[in-house]
């Protein structure tokens, strides 16, 4: 079983993305537990606060390392063998590669910040900081959301055919997918490649190696 426990603010985010499509089913059948934890429940001060200005000055709130850092042991404890992640654009940047490293590792804790950033003293309780991309999201909840659906649909049994994980762009030597076409066979003038209806299989493959190669040189990935 895959276990992913989330420490957020905001549990409730979570919780239509996970009761739909493959998150949904992959729970309902036992492959995957995720857990959420509401860091404020870690705060020990009277007003219950997660948040507190930077010293030196400068604007916005940080993430107070009490509350938090008492949601990591809490995560760690209850799973000694998950990996901590924090997520923040100053991480290394997530990619295929690291969702496959992640799904091995089958326990994984994904720590979301708000506000403009953690007390730096909390990134020494993490095992890694991870980034979605070089933007900056209002909170770490759209990166973990993004993070556990990728290593979800990974999971041995999750996805309809075991082939299509591994048919998945970037999966074969960082290579983006080849078009694909369904019905009808002409739309709006358009039609499909006449090599896909030719039924001659060596012929499709090699197209479509082709065109993933143009796609991917297109898109600067090789
Ligand atoms: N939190 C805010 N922006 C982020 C990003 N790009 N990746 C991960 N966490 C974030």
């Amino acid at each position: 079983m895959f276990h992913a426990q989330i420490l957020t603010l905001f549990p409730e985010f979570f919780t239509s993305p996970l009761a739909c499509s493959i998150p949904k089913r992959a729970i309902e059948a036992g492959l995957a537990q995720v857990d959420c934890l509401q860091i404020r429940d870690f705060s020990t001060d009277k007003h219950h606060n997660v948040d507190d200005k930077p010293y030196g000055g400068g604007p916005g709130m940080l993430m107070k390392a009490e509350p938090v850092v008492g949601s990591i042991r809490e995560a760690r404890k209850r799973d000694p063998q998950t990996h901590v992640v924090m997520l923040t654009p100053s991480g290394v940047p997530f990619n295929q590669a690291k969702a496959l490293e992640y799904v091995e590792k089958r326990h994984i804790t994904l720590l979301c910040g708000r506000y403009e950033g953690f007390d730096e003293r909390i990134c020494d309780e993490v095992d890694e900081q991870l980034s979605l991309g070089d933007y900056v999201l209002s909170g770490g909840e759209p990166a973990a959301l993004s993070v556990l659906d990728a290593l979800i649909r990974l999971l041995p049994g999750v996805l309809g055919s075991p082939e299509s994980a591994l048919l998945d762009s970037f999966t074969e030597e960082g290579m983006l997918d080849w078009p694909h076409y369904t019905r009808p066979e002409i739309f709006e003038g358009k039609s499909v490649p006449k090599v896909l209806l030719s039924g001659d299989h060596a012929k499709i493959d090699a197209w479509r190696k082709e065109q993933a190669a143009i796609r991917s040189k297109s898109r600067h990935l090789s």
